[in-house]
């Protein structure tokens, strides 16, 4: 996994989706395009300065990978990023790092895909959704969509393109919770007893879908996992990101996983970083302070975005001594179980701790 990093790039286009919701695209020169190449269902940090603040903040890339780089952004409540991307204009710069995250769908093949999104979690779907329909002249897409009402649908014109260009082999079908719609099978929210019901009357056909990609709020992806799993579906089939808007400061943020919490009780640690073949020794004071707070009071550069365990930007191996991590909701299990960790999350427990940015 090549490590990310930001680089300057200029809004080409900013679209309003919905009253809240905007697609901010980005003109990426050519010499950056590769770096800036993706795998459909992976996100981009953007990063700028508000009020003397450094604000950086995930969200996923809504394009299809031959398009040109876009994502959608959602305003939340108290959201400083969110609010300030409502209005972005043509030529704004912004830092915007290459792409990461591990819910993504490789492209190549023939297969049948069911997505599985609510609200914001449109976003990775759709870049599925469009870069599967055009690289996989074969391939089948299903998209179940989970909203309030028809005025919160984002990318609702992006979709209905999709569905008059491709006739045989994509079919939507939106979800209303407080708008009546003539099929009672699509009125409520997306939750297990729905997914059951809407496999039963062979709208979506589980067992027959090679990948199930499931994006939105925590106790959509919970109740669909669970549901299929009961309907048979290999766990290995299933794919998730775990998206919640309701954050005070407007991330796209993945909710919890439940992770040993084990607590620290040294002090004035030395950690020696490695970051671009450079070894650098700093003091972490464990109690009160991770190893990237610590960097960045000593004056390092480290990659981070959320700073929170949710984006995976900070990740780094842990290659001598001993560490634990505060929380963790983005590293899977084999990559903790290779040594890797989180430098916002991590804090240093016994031995000559070494943290090596340049493992891959
Ligand atoms: S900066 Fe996001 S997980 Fe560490």
């Amino acid at each position: 996994m090549a490590r990310p990093e930001f680089h300057e790039l200029e809004v080409c286009a900013v679209r309003r989706l919905t009253e809240d919701s905007v697609a901010i695209s980005f003109d990426v020169p050519p010499h950056l395009k590769s770096a800036f190449a993706f795998i459909p269902g992976q996100y981009l940090t953007l990063r700028t300065e508000i009020n003397g603040e450094d604000i950086r903040r995930s969200y996923s890339i809504s394009s299809g990978v031959d398009d040109a780089l876009e994502v959608g952004i959602k305003r939340v409540e108290q959201g400083l990023f969110s609010t300030m991307a409502q209005s972005l204009a043509v030529g704004d710069r912004l830092q915007v790092m290459t792409s990461q995250g591990n819910f993504r769908a490789e492209i190549g093949g023939k297969h049948r895909y069911l997505l599985i999104a609510a609200g914001s979690g449109i976003t990775p779907c759709l870049s599925i959704a469009k870069s599967v329909l055009s690289a996989e002249p074969d391939s089948e897409v299903v998209m179940l969509y989970g909203n309030r009402n028809s005025s919160t649908i984002m990318f609702r014109d992006d979709i209905n393109a999709l569905k008059d260009s491709y006739t045989k082999r994509f079919m939507v079908a939106h979800l209303m919770s407080a708008e009546r719609q003539d099929a009672q099978l699509l009125n409520g929210r997306i939750d297990g007893e729905k997914i059951t019901l809407l496999n039963q009357s062979g709208l979506i056909d589980v067992m027959a879908s090679d990948g199930i990609y499931l994006c939105g709020p925590q106790e959509m992806i919970e109740q669909a996992k669970a549901v299929l799993t009961k309907l048979g579906v290999l766990e290995a089939k299933i794919h998730f990101e775990l998206f919640t808007t309701a954050n005070a400061d407007g991330t796209h943020r993945k909710a919890p996983v439940a992770r040993p919490n084990e607590a620290p009780l040294n002090d004035g640690t030395n950690v020696k970083i490695i970051i671009d073949g450079v070894e650098r020794d700093i003091s972490v004071n464990a109690q009160h302070e991770t190893v990237l707070a610590a960097a960045q009071k000593a004056g390092m550069d480290l990659p981070f975005s959320c700073a929170g365990g949710m984006c995976c930007t900070c990740r780094c191996k842990v290659v001598a001594g001993g560490t634990a991590m505060d929380i963790n909701y983005s590293l899977a299990d084999w990559e903790v179980e290779a040594g890797f960790t989180l430098a916002c999350q991590t804090r240093p427990l016994d031995g000559e701790v070494v943290l090596d940015f340049d493992a891959t």
